[in-house]
């Protein structure tokens, strides 16, 4: 039987590291997956996180089962975090799940399970695991212009018109709270008032993919978005991750926490939620979700925590300032600055899948062939091999 089977196409993000890991040239650079590096390269854990760990691993007294929902102190503290006062919590059905892709994975298929044929807009360019997500949840997937013609910034009354004019009532619109995902480019305060007035004027439903707090501006700062859309509208799907603020990668840490029009409504849908989580995975790992419980509700702990995500940040946004400098220093035929207007982990350069390629063969630098960089990747000693190797791709793929 399984013989018939065609090999699938690797993953476009997962998939590269695989590449590089087996690549044995010893000045490889990757800048694909987005994974927090430091200086040294290294993905580090987070001091909050290991002090956490030594408290969890000397009062831990049971391996039981967490329930299907997930550990309650976490979902409640997480629901805090990232809803940040926007709605009254007995109006939100939390679950917890692995990750972030468990949320959005759980969220999509409890919708596609209940409500048939509905609709997910999500902007072009996105994650590419939306689409693969909301496809296998059933859902119709749509998209909606995300980009200036340039491509350096947001394109955005090509967003608003199209969602204006192909949008439909009980449509989900799929959102990234912050960091955009591929792109780095977030709409501005007045764009999100925008959107959210749009979408509740329309009856269309946010679907906010929240995986990158505190990596923009600040924990609080990266909220806005959210909040400005669960001021204008009763109902939202928000999907977080702790995968990158809390450094908890391989733990598979994420939340997905339903917005419902009133406190009636919440016991149903987390019934929905949790059917969905039984006959997917049965109920979540605890380790990550105990870890993070344990900073968020110590205050020393969280202290630390706080610190050492504006320390991520910051190194972050200095990578990005250094990598414009760095290609006008190596003469660049191309101006790099509009990578200053883009947050986060990303950032898009504008290098097409034939410069990526060219890039991965002749340098042994690897990003997304979207032209995706992890900023995070660029550390002061890869910097100038960086950014000479780009300039020089530039003029080799020139024509
Ligand atoms: C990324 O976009 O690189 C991360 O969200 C990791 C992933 O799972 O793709």
């Amino acid at each position: 039987m399984f013989q018939s089977l065609p090999l699938a196409p690797p993953d476009s993000i997962l998939g590269l590291t695989d590449v590089f890991n087996k690549d044995p040239r010893t000045e490889k650079i990757n800048l694909t997956v987005g994974v927090y590096k430091d200086e040294t390269g290294q993905t580090p854990i987070l001091q909050s996180v290991k002090m956490a760990e030594s408290k969890l691993l000397s009062q831990e007294k049971s391996k039981g089962y967490l329930g299907i929902e997930g550990h309650p102190e976490y979902l409640k503290l997480v629901s805090e975090l990232a809803l940040n006062g926007a709605v009254e919590l007995d109006r939100v059905s939390a679950a917890q799940t692995p990750g972030g892709t468990g949320a959005l994975r759980v969220g999509a298929e409890m919708i596609g399970t209940h409500f048939p044929g509905s609709r997910i807009w999500v902007s072009n360019p996105t994650w590419a695991n939306h689409n693969s997500i909301f496809a296998a949840s059933k859902l119709q997937v749509e998209t909606y212009p995300y980009l200036s013609s340039d491509k350096t910034s947001l394109g955005f009354s090509e967003m608003i018109d199209h969602l204006t004019q192909h949008g439909r009532a009980g449509d989900f619109v799929c959102l990234h709270a912050c960091c955009h995902n591929p792109t780095g480019i977030d709409p501005t305060p007045e764009n999100w008032s925008t959107i959210a007035k749009l979408l509740n004027e329309k009856r269309m439903i946010p679907f906010i993919d929240y995986a990158y707090q505190g990596f923009g501006d600040g924990i609080v700062e990266d909220g806005l978005g959210t909040r400005t859309l669960l001021q204008h509208n009763s109902e939202a799907v928000l999907c977080s991750s702790y995968s990158k603020n809390f450094g908890l990668y391989s733990e598979r840490v994420g939340a997905v926490m339903v917005v419902n029009k009133s406190a009636d409504g919440k016991e149903a849908t987390l019934s929905q939620l949790k059917q969905t989580v039984r006959s997917n995975y049965s109920n979540p790992p605890r380790h990550g979700a105990a870890t993070v419980a344990v900073i968020l509700g110590d205050a020393e702990l969280r202290k630390a925590w706080e610190v050492e995500v504006d320390a991520m940040r910051s190194r972050i946004a200095t990578m990005r300032q250094q990598f414009v400098e760095g290609m006008k220093a190596v003469k660049s035929i191309r101006d790099f600055s509009f990578l200053l207007t883009q947050k986060g982990m990303f950032s898009y350069t504008g290098l097409t899948p034939l410069q990526a390629d060219w890039l991965k063969k002749e340098r042994a630098i690897y990003l997304v062939g979207t032209g995706r960089i992890n900023v995070a990747g660029i550390s002061p000693s890869n910097l100038p091999r960086l950014c000479q190797s780009i300039a020089d791709c530039l003029v080799a793929t020139a024509n």
